[in-house]
């Protein structure tokens, strides 16, 4: 049980993942939901009802004006997701931010620097990164379980049902595999070997210009070579292998909510088994930020913005060499 009072957290957008994180957030014996805000106050409202709040909004402004907010949540579509942080950041409220942090680099480096300037927390809502069996596995290869890694092969695909219009392939909305998918195999590739020294991208559009299915190869400093691929016209394997110079480890089931691994080497198989949280699976993305705001951190450990920031540069680099460009893309 939770001691001292609850973390109290507002809602920004009241689409589908503001129903399903709302859900554990209202569970979490340490948090609350206070307050929701939509576009549109009736969808305010339901969603507000249905998580317990009891208040609701008709504007973002409104709710990040709320003393009674301690946390902001912002759950809008990916290009809103800019304006939505530095909104509550600069109402003076920390905030979770659903991934990706941004829809590309600058617009990531922004919401950085306006935490920063803050000095209020913020961190993207990657719950890979917060995903006890993929820590296992970070902790596996980093403890010389496989020797040396020389390759990584990471895919996480979902087939979206195609439509102009949905936020998977409208380029207002940061439409695209690589931020919607991608962004999760960049995510479980970087703490395995760093930032790329060089990375290429082939793919395929959708007929509304954004990326619809990419191979890309991420090649870090020492040559290890990842290979990432994502898509939103398939069901693909959604899996990830690491390979060492000593073995090599399986992870088991979708990449984003993987639960098992298996490391394997000369001297045989071993299956490791992490189970997700009760619910729908993001407490432990709830409980770090009810961690972080209670030690007074301002950049969680296991999701900072700079490991955001860099999976961005990535994805920017890799719709660049593919040609897919966001009016966000254009500014300055
Ligand atoms: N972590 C995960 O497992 C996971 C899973 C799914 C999605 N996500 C992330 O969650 C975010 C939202 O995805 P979703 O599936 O919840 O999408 P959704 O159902 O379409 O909801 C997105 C919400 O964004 C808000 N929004 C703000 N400006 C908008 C605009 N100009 N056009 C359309 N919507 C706008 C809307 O809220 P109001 O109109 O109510 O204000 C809308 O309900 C995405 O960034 C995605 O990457 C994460």
């Amino acid at each position: 049980m939770s001691r001292g009072p609850k973390v109290r957290w507002g809602i920004l957008g009241a689409g589908g993942i503001a129903r399903t994180v709302g859900a554990d957030i209202a569970a979490s014996p340490a948090s609350t939901v206070g307050a929701v805000a939509s576009r549109d106050a009736a969808r305010a409202t339901n969603l507000a009802v249905a998580l317990g709040a009891d208040r609701s909004y008709g504007s973002y402004e409104a709710l990040v004006a709320d003393p009674d907010v301690d946390v902001v949540y912002v759950a809008t579509t990916h290009a809103q997701h800019r304006d939505a942080a530095l909104l509550a950041l600069r109402a003076g409220k920390p905030v979770l931010v659903e991934k990706p942090l941004g829809v590309n680099a600058r617009e990531g480096r922004e919401i950085q620097a306006e935490a920063r300037a803050s000095g209020l927390l913020c961190l993207e809502g990657m719950w890979l990164r917060l995903n006890p069996t993929a820590l296992a596995v970070w902790a596996a290869v980093a403890g010389g379980q496989i020797g040396d890694i020389v390759a990584v092969r990471a895919d996480v695909s979902h087939c979206f049902d195609y439509d102009p219009a949905h936020r998977l392939f409208d380029s207002a909305l940061g439409g695209g595999a690589l931020l919607d998918l991608g962004v999760y195999a960049a995510a479980f590739v970087l703490p395995l070997i760093g930032r790329p020294s060089n990375v290429r991208a082939a793919g395929t559009l959708a007929p509304t210009g954004v990326d619809a299915s990419v191979a890309l190869t991420w090649t870090s400093a020492t040559g290890q070579v990842a290979t990432l691929t994502c898509s939103s016209t398939t069901e693909g394997g959604s899996a990830a292998t690491i390979i060492g110079t000593k073995g090599w480890i399986e992870v088991a089931g979708q990449l984003f909510r993987t639960e098992a691994f298996t490391v394997s080497t000369a001297a045989g198989s071993r299956t490791e088994t992490r189970r997700l949280p009760q619910g729908n699976g993001y407490g432990h993305e709830v409980a770090e930020v009810e961690r972080c705001l209670a030690a007074g951190e301002i950049d969680s450990r296991l999701m900072p913005l700079a490991d955001s920031v860099a999976v961005l540069e990535v994805l920017d680099e890799a719709r660049r060499q593919l040609g897919v460009r966001y009016q966000a893309d254009e500014e300055n």
